[in-house]
């Protein structure tokens, strides 16, 4: 059978359980995986790209078969420059279908060549984000089940002394 090599791309703004899970799911179906940062200056985000490449890195070093990548422009073209046939997604729930439905079609007209394949995470991370991680964060709330260890101290770093000095403003988040 061919080799078959997906990218799994994301903003990863942190890489949260849930994506680690998702890239432990892929390596069973695929031979290599690419995690792909998306690098897009006009997205704020909390932590700089090379902040979540390294994050990412940190938790997948005993994987032999993924390595972490940035990104920036079409997603499509990315894939292909990295000999990708295919594109994995998470679907944690319904409300993620339509963007992630879009998503994927636009990519097939983009480059008919790669498709794109969903897999649900364990259970326990349905309602785990990057977003709700940097609230919890952001608040001081139990990172454990939501982060990796490496990202837990750098969110905690992130915030510490915000806490309590004055009232968070929804910019805290980005
Ligand atoms: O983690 P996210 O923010 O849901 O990931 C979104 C991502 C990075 C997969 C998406 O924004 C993307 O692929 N951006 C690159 C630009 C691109 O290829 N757009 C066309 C597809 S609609």
């Amino acid at each position: 059978m061919a080799h078959l090599r997906a990218v799994y791309p994301g903003t990863f703004d942190p890489p949260t359980w849930g994506h680690i899970d998702l890239v432990h799911r892929g390596i069973q179906i695929v031979d290599e995986l690419v995690v792909a940062v998306l690098d897009n200056p006009a997205k704020r985000t909390l932590f700089p790209v090379d902040e979540r490449v390294e994050m990412f890195r940190e938790c997948l070093s005993d994987l032999p078969t993924v390595s972490v990548a940035r990104f920036d422009g079409l997603l499509v073209d990315f894939a292909m420059a990295m000999g990708c046939q295919a594109i994995l997604r998470g679907l944690r729930a319904v409300s993620d279908f339509e963007y992630e439905f879009q998503m994927a079609l636009m990519n097939r007209r983009l480059e008919p060549r790669i498709d794109t394949l969903f897999l649900m995470p364990s259970e326990e991370h349905v309602f785990v984000s990057s977003r709700t991680a940097r609230e919890v964060a952001m608040f001081g709330g139990d990172l454990s089940s939501l982060v990796p260890e490496t990202v837990r101290k750098r969110l905690e770093g992130h915030f510490q002394g915000r806490v309590s000095n004055r009232p968070p403003s929804p910019s805290d988040l980005l």
